[in-house]
């Protein structure tokens, strides 16, 4: 017996549908025969139109089909006959919430340009984007061409879009890299402290790491030449996380080291353009004369760390190598979101974005730095700043980091620290600022020094 009920918000014809679909799965076999159209109707008191739309639904979904002179039969529906052999009851997964969130990677959802999005997604996504084709491989080629423009402008890279590799995040073009390199390259010199993420890419790819200390030009070049290494990823607009620039004459030492081992630097180059204080200094791979850098760069920092892209420029003597490995890849990123970015760059928007999220940034790196002097005064040391996303400080006294974090927890103030993400001993505390609103940052700092001061020895 079906359950039809009338006074329902759900149109009868979708509720007749479900009822029938839950039989069939259930209790009919194939070829089966449905009762006629009529008969359902008296039974049920539906009209015919009702039925018959009923019937189409499933008709369309492929459950039944409909036969002269035989009637609705049921079809094979394999697919959907598997009884689950697991619980299905879908527990949520816990999620610990927060009350000040000093989040240093990521982006305030509000800063997100939604509606130019949903706007260009209505004006470029249609019946003639070919949703039912696998993305290039490389990329989309006018998104690439966008990027390409964007870099040389803003960043000072040299490449065109055929040497770009549009991939979802930082991660995804390491392991493309770490893979590609493989029968040239068997070590990968890194920064120490330097991004956990770098090193373990590699390290899963049987690449030996060796770590090369930094001092405030970056990282030690004396001290990489000493190890028996070709390969070095370093970040040396933003070092990551003691926040130094390298030098040029650093610069070109390094470049100098790579062309005499015949080695190749990898140039992560994740938010060099959030700079509050100074200009951007150019990138590495812009002093570059003989193809010696790779160079990776993100949207995360400035757009949307959740539309996960990345990018990355080959030096023209890798490309040969990439379409042998690459030759029938598929792009990892959507191709709706490469056509939508591609329209956002092209017509404009993303400078504007750009130009607002820096001022933005700017405003809120001034008012943490302010805030942070103001409720914690001489307790504490600014270690990095100026840049990026977050201000990172060290207690100047006694502070048991311990309690600290076990105050944090209780009242609910989520706290990040460099080791996490950066092993080795070097540690700081990261106080991400673009998460906020100025209210919010104000309450935020108040709540964090009262912790603070508790933590006190
Ligand atoms: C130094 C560094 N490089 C790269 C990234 C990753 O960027 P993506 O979002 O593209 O994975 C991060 C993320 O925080 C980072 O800190």
């Amino acid at each position: 017996m079906y359950i039809i009920n009338q006074t329902m918000k759900t149109p009868l014809h979708i509720q007749l549908y479900e009822e029938l679909k839950k039989d069939i799965i259930e209790n009919y076999k194939v070829g089966d025969k449905l009762p006629s159209i009529r008969k359902l109707g008296s039974i049920y008191n539906l009209s015919r139109t009702t039925v018959e739309n009923a019937y189409s639904q499933l008709v369309v979904e492929g459950y039944i089909e409909s036969y002269p002179r035989k009637g609705y039969l049921v079809e094979d529906i394999n697919v959907s006959t598997f009884k689950p052999k697991i619980n299905l009851d879908n527990k949520k997964e816990k999620k610990e919430t927060w009350i000040y969130d000093f989040n240093p990677i990521g982006l305030s959802k509000n800063t997100f340009p939604i509606k130019v999005w949903k706007r260009l997604f209505n004006k470029y996504i249609d019946e003639k984007t070919d949703l039912g084709a696998y993305p290039n491989g490389q990329g989309e080629e006018n998104l690439r061409i966008e990027i390409a423009k964007y870099i040389n402008k803003a960043r000072g890279v040299n490449c065109n879009a055929h040497q770009i590799i549009i991939g979802c995040g930082f991660t995804n073009s390491m392991e493309l890299l770490a893979k590609l390199l493989d029968e040239k390259y068997d070590t990968l010199s890194i920064e120490n402290p330097g991004y956990i993420m770098a090193a373990n890419t590699f390290k899963s790819h049987k690449y030996e790491i060796k770590k090369v200390s930094i001092d405030k030009q970056g990282i030690k070049i004396d001290e990489l030449e000493k190890q028996d290494s070709r390969l070095v990823y370093v970040t040396p607009s933003h070092q990551y996380p003691t926040g130094v620039t390298m030098p040029i004459s650093n610069r070109y030492k390094l470049l100098e080291w790579a062309e005499k081992n015949d080695g190749l630097i990898i140039e992560d180059d994740c938010d060099s353009e959030l700079n509050y204080v100074n200009r951007p200094i150019p990138s590495l791979q812009g002093l570059d004369k003989s193809g010696r850098v790779v160079y990776i760069g993100t949207f995360s920092k400035s757009l949307s760390a959740s539309l996960r892209i990345s990018y990355m420029v080959l030096p023209e003597h890798l490309l040969d190598l990439y379409h042998n490995h690459y030759a029938k890849s598929f792009s990892t990123v959507p191709l709706m979101v490469q056509i939508i970015l591609e329209k956002f760059m092209k017509e404009g928007h993303w400078e504007r974005h750009f130009r607002r999220i820096r001022t933005m940034n700017r405003k809120k790196h001034k008012l943490m730095k302010s805030l942070l002097i103001k409720n914690l005064g001489s307790s504490m040391k600014i270690e990095a700043e100026g840049a990026g996303l977050s201000i990172l400080i060290n207690p100047t006294v006694n502070i048991n980091i311990e309690k600290l974090k076990k105050l944090a927890k209780k009242e609910k103030i989520k706290l990040y620290f460099t080791k996490d993400t950066c092993g080795g001993d070097w540690d700081t505390i990261r106080m991400g600022f673009v998460i906020f609103n100025e209210d919010e940052m104000k309450v935020a700092v108040e709540q964090f020094s009262t912790i603070w001061y508790k933590a006190m020895e």
